[in-house]
């Protein structure tokens, strides 16, 4: 039979000697987002296609043609999660969590299928980091989740990436913009492809994304929803602004971001670098009041964005972000015999304990090869256990890089002591 080798068209392999730079980026997440009062939230993979139809919308481009959606063997049709809101959203709603009191706070990180052209920085699996607010109308949480993106970003130093805002007003205001839209494509009608004809009337805010050269330029000077907010929506928005002004955060006001997902309402906001070809953004969100109602849920006005963890490392790359590999190992046991080995066992097993890594040759190589293999993975300290040392229940431990040695003895106080000379020798250690 033949190897089966191939990875399929649009995924990616995350290698053991990458990982670091991804748990690198997960970690500063998980710190700042639980700096900001979020809580983890998993949800499965797939769902009912009804949710993602309901949810994200019938005329969007992800739910007419990126879908990854199969009947199961019940008869059910299924999709895989295409993104992480309308599944954290059916959870909130099926859990009854509002119950619990409001705001509700939400951390996620997802695998997401849509069904795209694989090209640079657009995959068929992708990852995303979420942040999703529950229950909240207030401008308030607006500020406060794109400020919680922004300080993400700075941690990980993102220097090229701006922040782009709109706001698409409220159903009131939508239905008067729609109506203008309508109006002036109407008049290209004749030029339109045909997907963007048959949502004229169904929503004709989809045509402002629609990916085809010609309608983009066509979309170019189309009515700007800004000029048609509501009171209520455009004293939303200046609050926004005011709160990120306050706190430094620069934006513009793009006046085309309508997003690709038919959920939201009032703010919407995008993070864009130019560092990474034509799929340059790299975190996408805003409000989306009345998500909770089309799932048949209570009125739960909600908020929030999501980050592609993969065009994030691709932007650190091209800008030369150095990430550190803290994995490395930090005491490598040598051993010749069966006594050193089951000595460094044990020894291997207490360093492990004070936080250490730590490891000793389980491929039953002779020295020479064991030493050569601790060179390879960077053993910052190596220690040859033999009979001598067994006898004497001491051994050395050599500093790989610069040779130096110390004497320790093989009993319970090796790991402790073993474990404060590592910290000594760190050059940006200080007591
Ligand atoms: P989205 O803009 O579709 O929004 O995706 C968010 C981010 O996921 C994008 O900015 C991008 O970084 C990444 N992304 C999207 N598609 C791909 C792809 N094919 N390959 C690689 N990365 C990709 C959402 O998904 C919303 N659920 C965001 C949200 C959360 N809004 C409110 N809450």
């Amino acid at each position: 039979m033949a190897l089966i080798t191939k990875k399929i068209k649009g995924t990616e392999d995350v290698l053991p000697k990458q990982s670091y730079r991804w748990q690198f980026i997960e970690q500063i997440m998980r710190e700042e987002s639980k700096s900001y009062g979020f809580k983890e939230i998993r949800t499965p993979v797939f769902e009912h296609t009804e949710l993602f139809a309901r949810g994200v919308g019938q005329t969007t481009d992800v739910v007419q043609k990126e879908m990854y959606t199969f009947d199961t063997k019940g008869g059910e049709s299924v999709t895989l999660r295409p993104e992480g809101t309308a599944g954290a959203a059916r959870a909130v709603l099926e859990h009854s969590l509002d119950n619990e009191g409001l705001p509700i706070k939400a951390s996620y990180f997802v695998s997401c299928y849509r069904y795209e052209k694989p090209q640079a920085g657009r995959l068929r699996e992708f990852h995303q980091f979420g942040l999703e607010v529950y229950g909240t109308q207030s401008p308030v949480a607006d500020a406060e989740l794109i400020c919680a993106a922004q300080s993400i970003l700075d941690r990980l130093g993102l220097e090229q990436v701006r922040l782009e805002l709109n706001s698409i007003g409220c159903p009131e205001c939508r239905a008067k913009y729609n109506r203008a839209l309508r109006d002036y494509f109407g008049a290209y009608r004749d030029r339109l492809c045909e997907t963007c004809l048959s949502r004229l009337e169904k929503n004709p805010m989809r045509l402002l994304d629609c990916k085809s050269p010609e309608d983009k330029k066509i979309a170019e000077n189309a009515p700007k929803i800004i000029d048609y907010l509501c009171e209520d929506c455009e004293n939303h928005f200046s609050e926004v602004k005011k709160y990120l002004d306050a706190v430094g955060i620069k934006y513009t006001v793009n006046p085309t971001i309508v997003r690709g997902l038919d959920y939201y309402t009032k703010t919407v906001f995008e993070f864009v670098t130019d560092l990474i070809g034509a799929q340059g953004t790299v975190c996408g969100g805003g409000r989306y009041d009345g998500l909770m109602d089309e799932l048949g849920g209570k009125h739960i006005p909600s908020l929030g964005f999501a980050m592609g963890l993969e065009r994030l490392l691709m932007v650190m790359d091209a800008q030369g972000v150095e990430i550190p590999d803290n994995d490395v190992c930090s005491l490598y046991i040598a051993t010749m015999g069966d006594a050193a080995k089951v000595k460094a066992f044990s020894l291997l097993r207490q360093v492990r304990e004070c936080g250490l890594i730590a490891e000793t040759d389980v491929v039953g190589r002779g020295l020479r090869a064991q030493m050569k293999y601790a060179d390879k993975i960077g053993a910052r300290f190596s220690v040859v256990l033999g009979d001598n040392e067994i006898e004497q229940n001491r051994a050395k431990v050599k500093n790989m890089e610069t040779g130096e040695q110390i004497e320790l003895d093989l009993d319970d106080s090796f790991a402790d002591k073993f474990s404060v000379h590592v910290l000594t020798s760190d050059k940006s250690f200080e007591f």
